[in-house]
């Protein structure tokens, strides 16, 4: 794994205000100082309890957990591992990544980039601005008012209109400023031979959807005609260029996350237009990977969101293809799928404007279970009442329950399928495929599957934290025989690994890459320790522990050694304690001999005598070192 030096992530965290980046993501209000507030994009919830704090460039929600600074964020809100995360936030800064690597063709390819998001997104406001405003876009204007579409609609997901000419948008662009090569590559125009030379708009006289990544950037166009029986296609798309991979968008994700999160269920929809109607009518929750089946990204994304899916694609025979197409993917994140039944002839868009609203999501709700659906199919063939009929149907369904990787997941769906076909389930499951090394995901985001941080005892808690944060109680700490006490200690395994870890305590930078590398949970547990503060430790014992309530740390003065010293004591003490238990249940057991239990007094006299030795306190002032 290529390593980041350690300044550069500095310079990355610095130069990427957490709530600006955040923010860019989805909302965040504002609530008191430096305190920003929104629905926790990780979990499901109606009263926001996601918290981002300015002050501490970190976020917090208390609803699930889920915490970390910029990095973690975009790791877990993008899936994507941590160098990955910090190239973007460098990239969103312009700050060049480890010379070696970035070299000028890279950084030629950065700023190609921005330059054709901008041209996307100023594109896209032309096509708007001359829907809305020319007069050669009446029979756009008339073509969507005809479908419904108002021009709140139309504002709202920025549809616009292309000139009916070979040379109007790249006219524009020029005159904006992009080079030939830049409007070559942002896709919008055709070249006429193989390899660049001359070009032409690629959108002409259609009324234009912007595409967009789920940050809401514009990164391609789809293209309808107004003349349904024109001969030219349908649709045109914007090709594949730097910005825009079809697989890996979702249309409409960067409006309907929110509602995906709450709902946990998407409504899969064909194309741009079923989406705009559903979502205008008030049915939120949906995405469209636009005319093709779902590929493996595209579910690997949706499942960020939700745990069930609603396809919901045309009753022709390309809709049924497309659906049955998408299921590997879905079914192999172990998403829950369910099929819409539309009645023939109709569309989501098509209904919605005929029977409303009410109907479609009545639809929704009666959405058969994938397996189910293809059940009650196949139960209408004749052949199902053979015997070889439904072994037959039965190898097909085994070939879908193969797909999905979650073994509770498989075996519950097996389980029904075998009820249903009314086979033994062993019978069912030695159809099954055995998922394969390679069919389980273990490329998994690390952190995606454990949100709940690992949770230490005080003493543990208050360990790790002065061992990552003063360099003195470091260094106290090395110096005892921690290696030793930690080994016999149920749970100390974390504050074995940051003692081992070679940190210096105040290297931030130092402190966020080690953490990318940890699991989630552990990683989670940590920075849950260093928000916290110290932690007030109860000893039944003389001993004078540590009383700060965590809240008193804040801003106030603590003493590191102090804590580190005294949380070290009660671990001791506490190990001793331990073994003086289990010393006095062998004394009390009749097996033990007297030779034994002369041993045992001997050891209990050396282990009260330990006790007492650390108890007294280190040094009068530890402060002092
Ligand atoms: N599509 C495409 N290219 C085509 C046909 C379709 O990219 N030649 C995609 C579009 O995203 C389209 C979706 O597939 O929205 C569904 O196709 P279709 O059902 O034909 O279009 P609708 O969205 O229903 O559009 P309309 O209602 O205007 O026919
Ligand atoms: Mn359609």
């Amino acid at each position: 794994m290529p390593r980041i030096p350690d300044e550069i992530i500095q310079q990355i965290a610095a130069a990427n205000d957490i709530v600006d980046v955040i923010g860019g993501y989805f909302p965040l209000k504002k609530v008191s100082g430096p305190n920003f507030r929104a629905l926790c994009p990780f979990h499901r919830e109606k009263t926001p309890s996601f918290n981002v704090n300015q002050a501490r460039q970190a976020y917090h929600c208390f609803g699930c957990g889920a915490n970390g600074t910029v990095f973690r964020f975009v790791m877990e809100y993008e899936s994507t591992d941590f160098v990955s995360a910090a190239r973007k936030l460098a990239e969103r800064a312009g700050i060049r990544i480890e010379m070696t690597e970035f070299s000028a063709e890279e950084e030629g390819r950065s700023k190609l980039r921005r330059r054709l998001l901008a041209l996307h997104q100023q594109a896209a406001d032309w096509f708007h601005y001359n829907l809305l405003k020319t007069e050669g876009a009446q029979p756009a204007r008339d073509y969507l008012k005809g479908r419904g579409f108002t021009s709140e609609v139309a504002k709202a997901w920025k549809i616009g209109y292309a000139p009916d000419a070979w040379d109007a948008l790249s006219g524009w662009a020029v005159s904006q400023g992009f080079t030939r090569e830049e409007i070559r590559q942002s896709g919008l125009v055709s070249s006429r031979e193989e390899g660049g030379g001359d070009f032409y708009d690629r959108f002409r006289g259609r009324v234009m959807f912007p595409i967009c990544n789920d940050q809401g950037e514009v990164i391609a166009f789809s293209g309808r005609v107004l003349d349904a029986d024109a001969k030219a296609a349908k649709y045109v798309n914007s090709p594949e260029t730097m910005l825009f991979t079809k697989g890996n968008v979702l249309f409409g994700l960067h409006k309907s996350k929110r509602p995906l999160i709450d709902k946990r269920v998407a409504i899969v929809l064909e194309g741009q237009i079923d989406l705009i109607s559903a979502f205008e009518a008030g049915i939120q929750n949906v995405i469209a990977p636009q005319g093709t089946a779902f590929t493996e990204k595209q579910a690997h994304i949706l499942k960020r969101y939700v745990e069930e899916v609603v396809l919901c694609f045309d009753s022709d025979t390309a809709g049924q293809k497309a659906a049955d197409r998408s299921l590997p993917s879905l079914l192999g994140e172990n998403l829950s799928v369910r099929v819409a039944a539309l009645p023939a002839g109709d569309d989501p868009d098509s209904l919605i404007r005929k029977k409303g609203a009410e109907a479609f999501t009545a639809l929704i709700d009666g959405a058969k279970d994938f397996f189910d659906y293809q059940i009650a199919r196949a139960a209408a063939a004749p052949d199902f009442a053979t015997p070889r009929g439904r072994m037959q149907f039965a190898r097909r369904m085994a070939a879908w329950v193969s797909l999905i990787t979650d073994s509770m997941l498989r075996e519950a769906v097996s389980n029904k399928v075998a009820t249903r076909l009314e086979i033994s389930m062993q019978e069912f499951v030695k159809l099954l495929k055995r998922p394969q090394a390679s069919q389980t995901r273990e490329e998994q985001p690390k952190g995606a599957e454990s949100a709940a941080p690992l949770q230490l005892d005080p003493v543990g808690a208050n360990l790790v934290l002065v061992a990552l944060t003063d360099a003195g109680a470091r260094t106290w700490l090395l110096q005892q025989e921690w290696k030793e006490l930690l080994s016999s200690e149920p749970e100390m395994d974390l504050l074995a690994k940051v003692l081992a870890l070679d940190i210096t305590p105040g290297d931030s930078a130092g402190l966020n890459s080690w953490l990318a590398t940890l699991p989630g949970n552990e990683e989670a547990g940590i920075r849950r320790i260093l928000e916290r503060g110290v932690l007030p430790l109860s000893l039944p014992s003389r001993h004078d522990a540590v009383s700060i309530r965590p809240e008193e740390t804040v801003g106030k003065s603590w003493h590191p050694l102090k804590t580190a010293q005294d949380a070290w004591c009660f671990l001791q003490q506490r190990q001793i304690k331990r073994r003086l238990d289990s010393i006095n249940a062998i004394l009390k057991a009749p097996e033990t001999t007297q030779k034994e239990a002369l041993e045992l007094q001997k050891e209990i006299l050396d282990l009260q005598r330990r006790l007492t030795d650390i108890a007294r306190p280190f040094s009068p002032n530890p402060d002092q070192e």
